[in-house]
């Protein structure tokens, strides 16, 4: 009897101690992680456009470039923004395009129904974040308006941004309002939402909205194809995929949508900052579920198309909560923890390991709204723990993916349990190999054990993304509270990596 307990007592403490074993296969790269899994996307919401980028051409106080905010064009430059989703999000399918072109005088104004009735004026229009993007580096991705809007709009709109001058009336009116030559615009999302805010459609109907869309949605005069992104599932409705699947010519579109929010409860979301363990375990269990919505979305397109020529565009993701106190609730306005860090290097890594489908990703919202990279109040402007991540990974943009095989211990809270490690590597074009790690665990540290297959390494280097309290943030009186630091936790000895990694900690590892 003894002996037993004594035996069960040896395999429990095994269990809890257990190294996570992970194998990197180092010479079995193929897919390239697509830059465009590192995209961003910004609304006409709240803060986002006005006062986020966009402070007007006249203002004295922020310095700026044609009324964009250069401090942020300054930040985002070193997260290597890829690319940029515009102007909705809901607000798309309200937003005629021909109103925010023109003088500012011209413009007429709008209501903004969708976020809190607010007066757009449309004073950030095509140019202004066309030209933004050419400041930034970023490709633009357009979402246009099917859900109110007419294919003879959207098919201008393209004429307007992407046709030769002289070509039609659009590209004249181009040249008449400052831009005599197109600029490179090559992803177009055919509605937003169309499950929902961009026309409450079923997706029978909208597969043929979107053929008739896109039909004359085309650059018949330009050389550079565009690429089409349908207006994808919310979360796990896989029919949707399925029926745009089935009912999309191959010829009319290059990928799909899919929007999944880290969403504790919609009606009950609970504070950004004060959260306990429980509601911490709640949001990452959402945050992962991102694992099986990409397998199971990829596994029906590998029905039609097993050999991935249609991608899913992850266009909206992140966490979601209630609006920070004294705020506009319809601002979405939110701060951001380490929690987002884990929310973000976890599904990252996801994406990376998915990125023979997953081509682009656009965290959900660039500036001051959701699970933002960049907060702004009037002058000042402050860098998130999800900016940090985003740029501690751009290491991984157009890399050469490398497969991981990873066992992980769990991340245990009550009954329930969590994958605690989560991880992705790739190579990049000088030769350097990058893995990025994510211990998940609120209490416990993860040592993981690599064994290299394929390469022989002589240096490791890192860096890494912790603090004291899960909770923790920067805000405009501490903005650096949370920041990068060198990483000496990783010992190399030949084909052997020890890592250690800290409770709710992201480790970026360079191996040479
Ligand atoms: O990102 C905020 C909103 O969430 C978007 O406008 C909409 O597409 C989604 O429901």
């Amino acid at each position: 009897m003894k002996k037993t307990i004594l035996f069960i007592g040896l395999f429990s403490t095994k269990l809890l101690c257990a190294q996570n074993q992970i194998v990197l296969n180092a010479d079995k790269g193929k897919d390239i992680i697509d830059k465009n899994i590192y995209g961003h996307f910004a609304e006409h919401l709240g803060h986002c456009i006005y006062g986020g980028f966009y402070v007007g051409d006249t203002n004295k106080v922020i310095p700026h470039k044609d009324g964009v905010r250069l401090d942020v064009i300054n930040a985002l430059k070193k997260l290597k923004v890829p690319v940029l989703r515009w102007p909705g999000g809901c607000f798309a399918d309200t937003y005629h395009w021909r109103d925010g072109v023109g003088t500012k005088k011209e413009r007429p104004s709008m209501l903004n129904i969708w976020w809190g009735n607010v007066k757009e004026d449309n004073s950030f229009g095509t140019n202004e974040f066309l030209n933004m993007c050419e400041l930034l580096g970023a490709e633009p991705y357009l979402s246009g308006n099917v859900g109110s809007g007419t294919p003879q709009e959207l098919a201008d709109w393209v004429k307007y941004t992407t046709h030769p001058n002289g070509s039609s009336p659009m590209t004249d009116l181009r040249q008449q309002y400052g831009r005599p030559n197109p600029w490179k615009v090559k992803f177009w999302g055919l509605g937003n939402e169309a499950w929902g805010c961009g026309g409450n459609m079923k997706v029978e109907y909208y597969a043929n909205v979107y053929r008739q869309y896109a039909t004359f949605m085309t650059n018949w005069n330009n050389s550079d194809r565009l690429y089409r992104i349908a207006s994808g599932a919310s979360d796990a409705d896989y029919h949707w995929t399925e029926v745009l699947m089935k009912e999309l010519p191959a010829n009319m579109f290059d990928a799909l949508g899919l929007h999944h929010y880290s969403v504790i409860n919609w009606s009950k979301k609970g504070s950004a900052t004060k959260f306990s363990e429980e509601e911490y375990f709640t949001t990452m269990k959402r945050a992962l579920l991102m694992e099986e919505l990409v397998t199971k979305h990829s596994a029906i397109m590998d029905k039609y198309d097993p050999q991935k020529k249609k991608h899913l565009a992850v266009d909206e993701w992140g966490g979601w909560y209630d609006v920070e106190p004294g705020t506009n609730g319809a601002f979405l306005f939110q701060q951001n923890t380490m929690r987002d860090a884990m929310i973000a290097g976890a599904t990252l890594n996801i994406f990376n390991n998915h990125c023979d489908r997953v081509k682009m990703a656009n965290l959900a919202q660039i500036i001051n709204v959701l699970q933002a990279v960049i907060l702004t109040k009037e002058e000042k402007m402050i860098l998130t723990p999800t900016y940090h991540v985003m740029e501690m990974y751009n290491v991984h943009q157009d890399a050469t993916m490398l497969p991981l095989e990873v066992t992980s211990n769990k991340y245990i809270l009550g009954k329930d349990t969590l994958t605690a490690v989560w991880a992705s590597a790739s190579k990049d074009k000088n030769g350097a190999t990058h893995i990025s790690l994510v211990n998940i665990d609120a209490g416990k540290p993860q040592s993981v054990s690599i064994n290299v297959n394929g390469a022989n390494y002589r240096s490791v280097t890192g860096r890494i993304l912790t603090s004291d309290k899960i909770q923790n943030y920067n805000s405009f009186e501490n903005p650096n509270k949370i920041i990068p630091a060198v990483y000496n936790g990783a010992q190399l000895s030949g084909s052997k990596l020890n890592v250690n990694i800290p409770p709710f900690s992201v480790v970026v590892l360079e191996l040479k």
